[in-house]
């Protein structure tokens, strides 16, 4: 039976970036006799322009029956006065919502040939190659927690932090199963020196890694992990982190690959997960056809490794990505002197052209 993507362009780029990935992933089933079906939903600006909410119901249910789906991105000035509840934006936490989406992968894999880009000298970023995997829909973010109070004559605020044991358990089980599928090491991290939510959480992720003899587990304070990434990123195989972490360092990683339309997202769900490029939907260039579509690619790829577990085509659509900047194609986010200068059409092509 075909398996059912569902494709949400989205707003800006969006559309651009999504109809590259679909092309190379039409390509890709090609080459590995994969079904693959595909269906067109809208979600942010579009769908508010359209039916007057962000994240339609009908988007929503399509997600939920699908196999995997890839995002765009959403957002743009146009909705800058849409009232909060309607804004664009809300459709990415409908779809968390919707979908249970707990974990959130982003890779930090940097090619030989783009060393270069990185803001980290070449002899320190070379090889780098990272997932972090952060937790989504839990700790400090989600807790209960208080604008605006009076204590002891003055005027405090406060954000609850809590993580239970199976929240833990879930997103740690998935970092190891990571690991396993590559090189074979967590690096947990927390704040167990201060934090009780740490303490629990790394002597749950201790328990966690008995299930996983052949995985090597070690524990790193955040603060150390901050310093390290930017050291020596090549020590890391996979970061595992709760919510506040991750979203700090999962933006600090992001940049030692040197442009953010590199860089792809797995958000994995309870019932479907989701796949999108890290970026927004870049309004300053929208329209232009000269957006980098590789995250996108990257993204899709993604998708075919957890979602239909298609380890060897997610290899394939990894390594045309590097074989076309390895070729000397650079999108205007990459180019400087010397390089092919290749618009998202022709981006996409030579990475088919490498599949
Ligand atoms: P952005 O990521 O859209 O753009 C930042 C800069 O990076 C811009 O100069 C843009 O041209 C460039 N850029 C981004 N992706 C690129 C690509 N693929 N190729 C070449 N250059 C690229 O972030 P910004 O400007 O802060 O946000 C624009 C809109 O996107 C806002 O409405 C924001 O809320 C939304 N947004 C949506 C996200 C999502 O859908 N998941 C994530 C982040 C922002
Ligand atoms: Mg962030």
């Amino acid at each position: 039976m075909a398996k059912k993507i569902v494709v949400i362009p989205g707003d800006g780029i969006g559309k651009e970036i999504t109809d590259s990935a679909v092309e190379v992933l039409k390509k890709t089933a090609e080459k590995f006799s994969l079904k693959l079906e595909y269906e067109y939903k809208d979600a942010g600006g579009t769908a508010y322009d359209k039916f007057g909410v962000p994240l339609p119901d009908d988007t929503l249910e399509a997600c939920k029956a699908a196999d995997g789906v890839l995002f765009g991105a959403v957002g743009g000035d146009k909705w800058d006065n849409v009232e909060p509840g309607l804004r664009p934006e809300k459709a990415i936490l409908g779809l968390r919502k919707g979908l249970g989406l707990y974990a959130n992968l982003r890779p930090v894999k940097v090619a030989d040939s783009l060393v270069e880009y990185s803001p980290l000298k070449p002899d320190r970023i070379k090889g780098c190659d990272i997932v972090i995997v952060r937790e989504l829909v839990g700790g400090i973010y989600f807790g209960d927690k208080c604008e605006s109070e009076l204590y002891n004559g003055a005027e405090r605020a406060w954000d609850l932090e809590n993580y239970s044991v199976p929240e833990v358990q879930r997103i740690a089980r998935l970092a190891f199963e990571t690991a396993k599928l590559r090189r074979g090491k967590v690096t947990s991290v927390d704040k167990a020196n201060v934090l009780a939510t740490s303490r629990l959480w790394r002597r749950t992720v201790a328990e966690v890694a008995k299930d996983y003899p052949d995985v090597e587990l070690n524990n790193l304070y955040v603060d150390n992990t901050a310093m390290q990434l930017a050291v020596r990123p090549t020590q890391f195989d996979v970061i595992l982190t709760g919510n506040l972490f991750g979203d700090i360092l999962s933006d600090e990683a992001a940049v030692l690959g040197g442009s953010i339309g590199m860089m792809p997202s797995a958000s994995i769900g309870e019932l479907t997960s989701l796949y999108e490029p890290i970026h927004g939907s870049a309004p300053d260039i929208a329209g232009q056809g000269i957006a980098n579509p590789v995250g996108t690619i990257l993204s899709a790829a993604m998708l075919l490794r957890y979602s239909l577990k298609e380890e060897k085509a997610a290899r394939a659509v990894e390594e045309a990505c590097d074989k076309a900047l390895a070729s000397g194609w650079r999108t205007a986010d990459l180019w400087h002197e010397g390089f092919k200068k290749a618009d998202t059409a022709t981006m996409t092509q030579a990475v088919i052209d490498c599949l």
